[in-house]
Parts: structure tokens; sequence; C-alpha cells
């Protein structure tokens, strides 16, 4: 029967006798098991349900626990309980006995095991010899009676006694249901059209909105989800890490520069032109245009000159230099190349140049005069993104975000770094740091940054940094008392410890799910 010839069947039954007084003796035709059964209240709830919500009716609950055969009980239904078919298949008293052997190939291994013993016990069959015979001329089977009454009727009239036996032989179990009383709702009738949701102006103008029936508000229902913007997890971790610089004074650098020349990747910071990091392998080069503007002239030729000459204190590389390499275009493959072009902004006026470009325009440091040599100290930061030519896997992608910090001033120690470091780490939440010897072209000394991870229950490598090197500083101007050091570490990781994300793909790509990203809570140090 469909829903909705239920529905009416309900409404008509109320319209002849006001009430429905229980639900299991509606007349449902064509439905394989009777209106009592546990399935066929579930479909009569469904019912009144959409009924109630109409308010055409209303109705109450009534719970009861009912009985259903197992399949074993169903088989005696049918063919009768074991101990019956036992007696059964013996002859009667006087004729020759079946033995053991032939009652089993008569009625089944198991019947024959467990009915052989309850006819004894009723005194049904009798041992003769070496095998059975009938010990009575006829037998009640109980068992299969009340089975077939509980099948037809869902009740047993023996009472909880005879249940309780039934249950033991796991024969039936009892389930939880339930059954109506029913009655005529405020909005009774027995047309069950679907109520209007919706005053529409066509309704308004015709006039039918008077006779029709109106769904009514139901204020217990969930709204739709709004669907406002969210920020992806990296960029809220960004916006965390962005907060902490800030509140430590530190500026941000801009850092808009995808693309690079060796010259400002590498050369600048003192990276060999023969390093491996430097190899197509590892690093994405430009085909068009392939080759940068020349940078600073003066400056040019003393980075030159440290590579393959040296100088302050220094014997350099000893290599030919090669404009070509440095010439070339590239996708950075570090923010630090960004930061080495800010400490060349830095140092102009240690260069004895009237201009310092972005930095004095922007920085609250450059309100502080600089001093007779022209230098100022300056804390810098930035949060970017850069490409290397990965292999990629669970954990590595082509691009990613840096985060970098780096600090300029006199005299500066590795302990000022270090102390910097776990400082900046500790508002993060990463308490725990260990710091192991490394190298870097760039800096010297330099430590790989190790963070205890408290779920991990491991160390686990974050990030690297070090003392930047005079080759690298002495060329861009800054006068020999000034130290610089820095830090960088990578964005995605610590934000698949915090999301608990162990593919970076699901975080990154086209496999992120946008429901991931509304659903990630903000986050808390
Ligand atoms: N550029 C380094 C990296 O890519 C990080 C770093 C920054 C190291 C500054 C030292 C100083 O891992």
């Amino acid at each position: 029967m469909m829903a909705e010839q239920l529905q009416q069947l309900i409404l008509d039954t109320l319209d002849a006798q006001s009430t429905l007084p229980d639900s299991r003796t509606l007349k449902i035709s064509g439905q394989s098991s009777p209106a009592s059964s546990h399935d066929a209240q579930i479909t009569i709830l469904g019912a009144l349900n959409s009924l109630l919500s109409r308010e055409m009716i209303t109705y109450e609950t009534h719970e009861i626990s009912s009985h259903v055969l197992t399949p074993e009980g169903v088989q005696i239904v049918r063919e009768g309980s074991h101990e019956a078919r036992v007696w059964a298949a013996l002859p009667e008293r006087g004729s020759a006995p079946l033995s053991a052997q032939d009652l089993k190939k008569a009625v089944g291994d198991e019947a024959a095991k467990v009915g052989q013993g309850r006819a004894f016990k009723s005194g049904w069959i009798a041992k003769e010899g070496n095998g059975f015979v009938k010990a009575v001329p006829n037998i009640t089977d109980t068992t299969q009676i009340e089975l077939r009454e509980l099948e037809s009727s869902g009740t047993l009239a023996a009472g909880e006694k005879a249940l309780a036996e039934l249950r033991k032989r796991k024969l039936i179990i009892q389930r939880k249901g339930q059954w109506f009383t029913v009655h005529k709702g405020a909005n009774f009738t027995t047309s069950i059209a679907k109520p209007e949701t919706d005053l529409t102006v066509d309704m308004l103008t015709s006039g039918s909105w008077k006779k029709s029936t109106f769904k009514k508000y139901n204020f217990d229902a969930d709204g739709i989800p709004t669907s406002g913007g969210a920020l992806h997890p990296i960029l809220k971790v960004r916006e965390e890490i962005r907060s902490i610089f800030l509140e430590m004074g530190f500026e941000e650098m801009p850092t808009g520069t995808f693309v690079e020349s060796g010259f400002w990747c590498f050369d600048a910071l003192f990276v060999p032109q023969l390093h491996p990091a430097r190899e197509l392998q590892d690093t994405f080069y430009l085909s068009d245009p392939s080759t940068s503007l020349p940078p600073p002239s003066d400056y040019y030729k003393r980075v030159a000159r440290v590579h393959e000459h040296g100088g302050y204190d220094s014997i350099g590389y000893r290599t030919p230099w090669s404009h070509e390499e440095s010439h070339k275009l590239l996708l950075r493959t570090h923010t630090t190349a960004s930061s080495a072009a800010m400490l060349y902004k830095l140092a102009a006026k240690c260069r004895g140049e009237d201009i310092d470009g972005d930095l004095t325009a922007k920085s609250q440091l450059g309100i502080a005069n600089p001093s007779h040599d022209g230098f100022r100290p300056a804390k810098l930061f930035s949060i970017d993104r850069v490409f290397r030519n990965e292999t990629m896997d669970a954990t590595h992608l082509a691009e990613f975000h840096q985060v970098e910090g780096v600090v300029a001033d006199r005299n500066l120690t590795l302990a000022d770094l270090i102390g910097f470091m776990r400082t900046f780490f500790r508002k993060m939440g990463m308490k725990n740091l260990r710091f192991k010897p490394a190298y870097n072209p760039y800096t010297e000394p330099s430590l790989e940054i190790f963070a205890w991870h408290s779920h991990l229950e491991k160390w686990v490598e974050i990030g690297n940094s070090g003392m930047f090197r005079p080759e690298m500083l002495a060329p861009m101007g800054f006068p020999p008392d000034v130290r610089v050091h820095g830090w960088g570490i990578g964005l995605e990781r610590p934000t698949m410890i915090r999301y608990g994300v162990n593919n970076i793909r699901t975080l990154v790509g086209h496999k992120t799910s946008i429901e991931n990203v509304e659903n990630s809570p903000a986050v808390m140090f």
C-alpha cells in the first residue's frame, strides 16, 4: 500500500468511527504481514506523523513488547517440532523398531538429537531392542501450535511462562514495538491534498488563498546552512603567525616576486653557482623570458668577486663566475631571496646611497634615525609561497609556503638567535625546542630546528636557521659589527599537524574539500 493510500485509509477510518482505538486493527490491503506486525506499525507511524504535521490527526503511542520467530521457529511452524517429527518417523508399538541410525536418516541429525530427548521426556516414544517405537498413538505438538499462534497474532494466550520457554529454546526473540490510538485533529478532513507552503501573488489576486490549507511553520527545523566564505586552514595558521611577528615588533617584507633571478635567489646569498640546489631537477627555470635585467652594477661586481676570489677575510669559492647563471630567471626556491633584497635595501645608507626604497616609507623602524655609519636595526618577516621541483608525495608539493624571520643589529650572537626562536615558537605553542648544527651556504653557524611533538611523541624537524655570512652581508655594505640572523620554517607542516591532516593533497589542490575548509575550527595556540 502506498503512503498516500495508507493516509487515506486512516482518515476514512476516522471519518467512519471517529477514533481508531488500536492501529493494529487497521485493515491494510495488499500487505504480506498483518497490521499488527512490527513493520506494519512502523509504516503506519510514518503516515501518522505526516498527518500530524498537518494537524489532521493526533495520536497516542503504546509501547509493547512483541515476539518474532527465529528461523528455527519458522521451520517448526512449517514442519512441526523436532520431537513431533521424531515421533512421526517412528513405527507403532509392536512393529519393527527404527534404529537410531535410520531415525537420523529420516529426520536429519539435528532434529534426531534434540527431538529424541524431548520426545522421551514427554513419553511420546519408547526404546525397544536396538531402536525406537511410538509410545502413544496421538500427540499434540504444543510447540508448533504456540509458534503458529505467535506468528499470526503476535501474542500468546498461554502467557509469559510459555513465552519464556520458547525464548530459552531460541525459537522466538523479543522485540520492542508500538501501536497507536488515533483521533481526529484540528484540521481533520478526509482529503489529503498537499497543504500550501507559500503564499503566492497568484493566490492573493485570485483569492484562492481563502480556501487553501497552509502548512504550519516548523520553528524547530534546522535552517539552510549559510554559505559564507571561509579561510583555508593554511591562511588561518598564517594569520596567527603573522600576529605573533607583529606583536614582537617585526615588519612584513614585500614578497610579491615569485620570479627571481639566480642572482637574488642564490648569488647574493653566497650560494655557489655550482650548488646542487640550483640544478634543473631542483629549481624551476623560466624559458620566456629566460634572463633578468642586470642587478645593481657595483653590488653585482662585489658579489661576483667574493664568489670568485673571496674578500672580507674569505677565500671565496675560486671557481669562474658565470653571468649566465646569475641572470637566469627562476621561481624562487625560498623567501630568503626576498630577505636578501630587503637587507640590500636596509644597507643603502651604509653604502652612502640616499635612497632606501620601500623600507623607509613603510617602516616603523625607519622613524629611528640611522647612526653615523647609516645603519639602523631591523626586524623583518615574511610568509609566502616558494617553488621547488620536488617529486610530489603525501607530504611534498612543488609549491609551498615559507615563514621567515630576520633580525639585523650590531653584535648579535648565536644566543640571540636561539633566544629569538625560543620566544617565537613558545608563542606558537612549541615549548620544547632543540637545535642541531647544520650547513647552509649563506649562514654560519647554521642550526636545524626540532620541536617536540606531543601527539606524535617525537622530535620533528620544523626548520632551519643561522647567522648570515660576512660574504653575504659585507658586499651589501653593512658595517663589520652588524650581524644578521634568521630562520625559516614551512607553513604546511604545522598546519597539517594542527588540523590532523596526514596527506598534503587533502589540504592543497583539487582534492581539498570545501566542506572541510568551512568546518575547520579557528586555531587557538
Ligand atoms: N632559506 C632556508 C630554507 O629554505 C631557511 C633559512 C632562512 C635559513 C634564514 C637560515 C636563515 O630552509
